[in-house]
């Protein structure tokens, strides 16, 4: 029997994606090297307001995450990207085991471990590149340590609904009794939501776009990238940011051995970013097996930082 690699997996979920009436591809493929840059550099955008917000309710409440956090714990990372964030709770914790940082952009995790062990020679990093709903494999020596989970970005947001509730009890296991530190984001006006994700040095257009880009490097596609166009559109019923290709002509293009036919018009969508009120996150999370038991906002109420507890 072969082996099914990564590649394959990927070719597969684009064959999928863009065969089927609505096409679509899953955003966890933005994030190849150059796609982790990307999302840097969005962070970077004075558009987009989540980072910046949800570094400030970090630096507020770091040093009280880390007195209530209990000794000796291994700080696992769900989406670890460039692990900035982290390093304000890293600072503040000092009593950790391992800090353990997970991302399927394995180049990202090294440039943040390499980081980390400088800033932080004492501390045990141990990078796991792969899917944060696997389960968690750690070392003989921690598997009994208490564990702490730390999941910022509003990463949640991206996926719907009933696959937010999915992985959320799946942390909940991997967590083994420990609390999760969640970023989520919150409902706000569309002037701030829509230039978040349309912002004017077209940096987000870039990230969306760069998905054809790997496409067309890791499974010889032929996309022509003039051919398609970066849309963020608000989905108000599913209470959403959603990110599209439009498909600027009639045009076919080929991946993964197979060809795929675009109408003028026609959208890939390639990523939601599901936006919740405090209420409705808290029932999602109860469902999951979590009950909040902290949250921190910010003055303008557009992010909150929570603490969810083992229900
Ligand atoms: N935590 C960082 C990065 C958020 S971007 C921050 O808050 O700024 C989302 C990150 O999650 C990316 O680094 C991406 O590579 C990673 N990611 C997305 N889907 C993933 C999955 N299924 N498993 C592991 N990592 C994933
Ligand atoms: C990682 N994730 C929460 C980001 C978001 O805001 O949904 C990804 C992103 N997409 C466009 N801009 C940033």
């Amino acid at each position: 029997m072969t082996e099914t690699t990564e590649r394959d997996v990927f070719a597969q979920a684009v064959i999928d994606g863009l065969s089927a009436p609505h096409k679509s591809l899953p955003c966890r493929y933005f994030y190849d090297a150059r796609g982790s840059e990307l999302f840097e550099a969005i962070t970077e955008a004075p558009e987009y307001y989540p980072t910046r917000t949800e570094l400030g309710l970090l630096q507020a409440q770091a040093q009280d995450i880390a007195a209530r956090s209990p000794r000796g714990a291994v700080l696992v990372e769900f989406g670890s990207g460039s692990s900035r964030k982290t390093e304000v709770l890293l600072a503040a914790m000092k009593n950790l085991a391992a800090y353990v940082p997970i991302d399927v952009s394995g180049d990202a995790l090294d440039e943040a471990a390499a980081r980390l062990a400088k800033r932080f020679p004492n501390l045990r990093v141990l990078p796991v590149t792969g899917d944060f709903s696997a389960p968690l494999d750690l070392p003989r020596d921690l598997a009994d340590a208490p564990r702490i989970g730390f999941f910022p970005g509003s990463t949640i947001g991206n996926f719907a609904p009933d696959a937010a509730r999915e992985l959320l009890a799946g942390l909940r296991a991997q967590l083994a009794g420990g609390s999760l530190i969640i970023g989520v984001d919150l409902r706000k006006e569309l002037s701030v939501l829509l230039p978040a994700y349309n912002d004017a040095a077209g940096v987000t257009a870039d990230f969306n776009l760069n998905l054809l880009v790997r496409i067309n490097r890791e499974l010889d596609g032929t996309f022509d990238l003039r051919g398609f166009r970066h849309e963020a559109v608000w989905n108000a019923p599913d209470s959403r940011i959603e990110m599209h290709l439009v498909s600027r002509r009639a045009q076919e293009a080929s991946a993964a051995g197979r060809t795929f036919r675009f109408a003028e018009g026609e959208r890939i969508h390639t990523e939601n970013s599901c936006k919740y009120d405090l209420d409705a996150f808290a029932r999602l999370a109860g469902q999951a097996g979590w009950r909040v038991s902290r949250v921190w906002t910010d003055p303008n109420d557009w992010f909150s930082l929570q603490q969810l507890d083992a229900a």
